[in-house]
């Protein structure tokens, strides 16, 4: 999904309009059952390069040191225990999408290393009865830490088994106590150029508008898959990963997990999320992980699963409906058209 840096992404929420989208976003809404109006989509498109091709073979360990991971106690939640065979955690620690820090996939874990996760601060306002702010000390102690073994979609067409420590967005929302008119929830990573190279510099960056941002509807949210994740493989987030805390949202694809949380926000107008502002004709709002609908240059039929071994050793396997989680997640898009809305 990288972006050619020719075209840059200038539109901020507040200036995006079209009538075509504006239209279709009315039917999602209708589609939802929900009634707010919010600001219209963009129909501004902006070209990207799938990168299914890159090297996993890069180092992590940064110039200067390793960030330090600390072991965490999670209780194994039954249910989601069973998925073999898992991602190695060195890949997972170095083949990454985190374009804070660069847009190759070795970069995150090459110049995040020096990243300062504590303190750390979390606020959840917006549309909740108790606005909270959470600190470093809270993301790993407040909540009960359970471990889940999930499946990871990316939308370029790879896949990882990883096993996630974290504890569910639902525990956190009902803290907050969503308000009736609560439509969606808004998420956001924190901005901080200094420390994020691709902030920085928008050729780094590939030309994004940070910061990132991602949102679902509340029901979504809400969904007991959802996890706010504080580590995984028995310790916390590396930087590469969204250390300290990041979104888990296994039936969507990939880039819905948006890492590095620093604001949640519910609210009843449906925000536009980062890679919808920048290709609303190639990612769009549910990102749904879905066989059926390709990505409008390549299939997503099947994917690359990331296991032992290099890319040419890695074997390819059928994409799931909703990324295997149909039972849990079906019926919340049981009268939408998930063709058009993808
Ligand atoms: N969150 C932020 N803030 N910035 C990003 O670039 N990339 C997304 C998602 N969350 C991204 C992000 C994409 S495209 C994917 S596939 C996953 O993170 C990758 O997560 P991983 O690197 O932990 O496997």
């Amino acid at each position: 999904m990288l972006i050619k840096h020719t075209k840059k992404s200038q539109l901020k929420e507040s200036q995006l309009t079209s009538e075509s989208v504006y239209k279709d976003r009315r039917n999602i809404i209708k589609g939802l059952g929900l009634t707010a109006l919010s600001a219209p989509f963009t129909s501004f498109a902006n070209a990207s390069v799938f990168d299914l091709f890159s090297s996993d073979d890069k180092s992590g360990g940064g110039d200067s040191g390793t960030f330090k991971r600390t072991p965490l106690n999670a209780t194994k939640n039954a249910d989601f225990q069973s998925l073999t065979p898992l991602t190695p955690e060195d890949k997972i620690l170095q083949y990454n999408n985190f374009y804070e820090f660069g847009t190759g996939k070795g970069d995150p874990s090459q110049y995040g290393q020096q990243f300062q996760v504590d303190p750390w601060s979390l606020s959840i306002e917006g549309l909740v009865d108790n606005p909270m702010t959470l600190y470093y000390e809270d993301l790993l102690k407040k909540f009960e830490i359970e471990e889940r073994l999930y499946r990871m979609r990316c939308v370029e067409a790879w896949s990882m088994n990883i096993p996630w420590l974290g504890f569910t967005l639902a525990s956190l929302l009902k803290q907050a106590g969503i308000k009736s008119n609560a439509k969606f929830v808004r998420f956001e990573t924190v901005y901080d150029p200094e420390q994020m190279r691709g902030q920085k510099s928008r050729y780094v960056g590939g030309s994004i508008d940070f910061p990132y941002v991602e949102a679902l509807t509340i029901a979504e949210a809400m969904n007991p898959l959802v996890l706010m994740s504080v580590g995984l493989y028995g310790k916390t987030l590396a930087p590469q990963n969204g250390a300290p805390i990041r979104l888990v949202v296994p039936w969507k694809y990939g880039f819905k997990s948006i890492k590095s949380i620093v604001k949640i926000t519910v609210t009843d107008k449906m925000p536009i999320n980062t890679w919808q502002a920048i290709g609303p004709n190639e990612y769009g709002f549910f990102a749904n992980v879905n066989p059926n609908v390709d990505h409008p240059r390549w299939s997503q039929a099947s994917e690359r699963f990331i296991g032992e071994g290099n890319v040419f050793q890695q074997s390819r396997k059928p994409t799931l409906m909703f990324n295997g989680y149909e039972e849990e997640v079906a019926s919340l898009y049981k009268d939408i058209d998930l063709k058009r809305y993808f």
